[in-house]
């Protein structure tokens, strides 16, 4: 058989934000307070701001409380320093009975002027929606 010669072309982080919310759900300044025995951002800050970015786009898509079921492989790509900006961009994936699936794009900006982009990573997050006693309840569709 012939063998093709394929060039991959990944796609560019202006490309991808294409595909979110053009607004951050959160951006948020990195501290001295955040970072690791590194001297680097620790990811459990980034994990927690991630999680909390994705659950506002989860509420607003079921229009009731919602809980975090699911966070999915979460590979950080670069590391974030004292002094990024730092962008959770947000979009629904999918609506299900009980669930909303989110997307977040997190993006570190660095410099004075803010103008160096990178992707730090991405990941996807299911929440169930619940009721007032925690249980899972349908998410409330609009008219
Ligand atoms: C979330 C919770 C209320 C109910 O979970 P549950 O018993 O798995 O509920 P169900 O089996 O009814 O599933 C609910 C929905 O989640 C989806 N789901 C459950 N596990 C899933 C998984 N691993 N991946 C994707 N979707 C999943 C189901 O498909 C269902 O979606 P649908 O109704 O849109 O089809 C309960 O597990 C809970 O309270 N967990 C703790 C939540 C929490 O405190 N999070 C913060 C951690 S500190």
């Amino acid at each position: 058989m012939e063998s093709k010669n394929v060039t991959y072309h990944p796609e560019s982080l202006e490309q991808k934000l294409e595909r979110y919310r053009p607004d951050p759900a959160i951006r948020v300044v990195m501290l001295p307070k955040d970072t690791n025995a590194l001297g680097s951002i620790f990811g459990g800050v980034i994990l927690s701001q991630l999680d909390l970015a994705a659950s506002e786009e989860a509420r607003i898509a079921a229009g009731r409380n919602v809980v975090t079921k699911v966070i999915n492989e979460v590979d950080f790509v670069a590391p974030v320093e004292v002094g990024d900006w730092v962008s959770f961009y947000t979009r629904t994936e999918r609506v299900g009975r009980t669930s909303v699936t989110v997307h977040v794009l997190v993006v570190a900006h660095r410099g004075h002027r803010r103008d160096e982009l990178f992707q730090v990573t991405d990941a996807e997050v299911v929440f169930v929606a619940v009721d007032e006693e925690g249980k899972p309840a349908e998410v409330l569709r609009e008219e």
